[in-house]
């Protein structure tokens, strides 16, 4: 009882002072399709509102929450550094979990990348890493600029205006375009609804599997032309000598929609920024650590960077943390005489600060451990093959899974690929209803996203799917 009085004169209170991201705050504020739910604690991979419910985190608190809540390894490594210190800047100075935490992440990533640039969330990580292309060029080059970026059509690459200017979500970006800088945008790698529609590819379930895939291996099993990459590499060839950088989100598009590329799109992607001299950028702040089965998405292809964009998952999911990292050459390039000004001049107070640092060389130990055992591949399996079986579903169009991180597109009609009109919001329905059955996910529009903490269980996996089967078993 008394719980309950203090939820609702919290939400109440809320209501009155808050305002939420990517929210309509009508539709909270008057119960419309939203209503708010005070979480008050979480254990393991679950969170519970402050009437004590419990509600498994299908989407780890927005993609970042790697092995569950309360753990014990990581709430221990907080404490310890709480009691040194929680913050001291990083501008001119320095402390033990930021650079151990360097060290073993350089460990971790393609090999060709040597220097770690700290930051605090996924935009201002591909922030740095656009200034970072820019004046890299510019110092190489006696101060000649290429003020093009290269990037995918429906990409998402965070909210400032920088990772804006990138973006390519109508719905996100589209009003700021007075605002943006010039990006030249190739077509997606997004196959079920390509334009060319040339591909075998469009089957209502499809599952990314890497191992070394090549462009022409995917080409001779599909008959695809690959006009993704001839598109990439057109905007290339006409802007040799003015592209800075191409921007990936290797293997999936996460905010898109969940779009899961073809085997090889990346690795051609790579190539072609080798041939015309254009840095690659990968960001993986949504695919990192795990996430899509290895540690990085770039591993899956082997292909090696540039510049690397790091967020969400880097600090287990628990403190705000970014790190952008470039090769030796990059780092060079700014080296110099003070009065040369060839310093990066970019920085934010919260920059490695030392309690997510902490945290992020605990999440790594875990993760490592995670990534070599038996479960973690029991649960990806537990996923495909629910998965496969939605995707008979007569509600759902497409499916696409990479690792544990996965797409149910839901469309009006089937058979004529036909999508929901927006107001009928069928995404945002389904997760309301899957909240009564104690499942919390977030749609993008008609996609629902499955991103489980990479600690899920087999078992908690199947309860997923089938709570989603059954609330998928009825009409919207
Ligand atoms: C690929 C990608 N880049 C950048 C961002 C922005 O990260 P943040 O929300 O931490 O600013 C996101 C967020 O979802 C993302 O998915």
């Amino acid at each position: 009882m008394i719980f309950s009085i203090r939820m609702g004169s919290l939400s109440k209170i809320d209501k009155k002072v808050l305002w939420h991201p990517f929210t309509q705050q009508r539709e909270w504020v008057l119960n419309i399709h939203e209503s708010p739910l005070v979480i008050s604690k979480g254990q393991g991979n679950y969170l519970f509102d402050s009437a004590g419910k419990r509600y498994f985190d299908g989407v780890s608190s927005l993609w970042a929450n790697l092995h569950g809540h309360r753990v014990p390894a990581l709430d221990r490594a907080i404490k310890l550094q709480l009691g040194k210190i929680a913050h001291s800047t990083f501008l001119g100075l320095t402390h033990e979990p930021g650079i151990r935490l360097a060290e073993e992440l350089l460990k971790m990533v393609p090999q060709n990348l040597s220097r770690v640039f700290y930051s605090d969330n996924g935009s201002t990580a591909v922030e740095a890493a656009l200034k970072m292309a820019f004046q890299y060029h510019a110092q190489k080059s006696g101060g000649r600029a290429r003020p093009v970026y290269l990037s995918l059509k429906e990409s998402y690459h965070g909210d400032t205006i920088g990772s804006v200017s990138l973006g390519g979500i109508d719905l996100f970006h589209k009003k700021f375009k007075p605002l943006l800088f010039r990006r030249e945008a190739a077509l997606s790698p997004h196959c079920f609804r390509c334009p060319h529609n040339q591909t075998k590819m469009n089957s209502s379930f499809y599952e990314y599997r890497g191992e070394k895939p090549r462009p022409g291996d995917f080409r001779k099993e599909t008959g695809c032309r690959w006009e993704c990459l001839a598109d990439a590499e057109k905007i290339l060839k006409k802007n040799k000598g003015k592209v800075a950088a191409a921007i990936v989100e290797p293997v999936v598009q996460g905010a898109a929609g969940i779009y899961v590329a073809p085997p090889g799109y990346l690795w051609g992607m790579s190539w072609l920024c080798k041939k015309y001299d254009a840095l690659l950028i990968a960001d993986e702040v949504a695919t990192g650590f795990g996430r899509t089965g290895k540690v990085f998405a770039c591993g899956q292809e082997k292909v090696q960077p540039d510049i690397l964009c790091l967020a969400k998952g880097i600090s287990g999911g628990y403190l705000p943390l970014a790190a952008t990292l470039s090769t030796e050459k990059i780092y060079r390039a700014f080296l110099g005489k003070y009065e040369d000004f060839k310093t990066f001049f970019h920085g934010h107070t919260y920059t490695a600060n030392p309690l997510a640092c902490a945290a992020g060389l605990a999440s790594l130990k875990l993760l490592k451990e995670r990534l070599s055992g038996a479960s973690f591949m029991k649960s990806i399996r537990a996923l495909r093959s629910g998965l496969e079986r939605l995707s008979r579903m007569s509600q759902v169009g497409h499916v696409r899974q990479a690792g544990l991180m996965a797409g149910i597109e839901l469309v009006q009609d089937k058979h004529k690929n036909l999508s929901y009109a927006p107001a009928a919001r069928a995404g945002k329905k389904i997760c309301m209803k899957l909240r009564t059955e104690g499942i919390l996910l977030r749609p993008l529009g008609d996609v629902l996203v499955l991103m489980p903490p990479l600690s899920s269980t087999e078992t908690e996996i199947n309860h997923l799917m089938g709570k989603l089967e059954h609330v998928l078993a009825k009409r919207i």
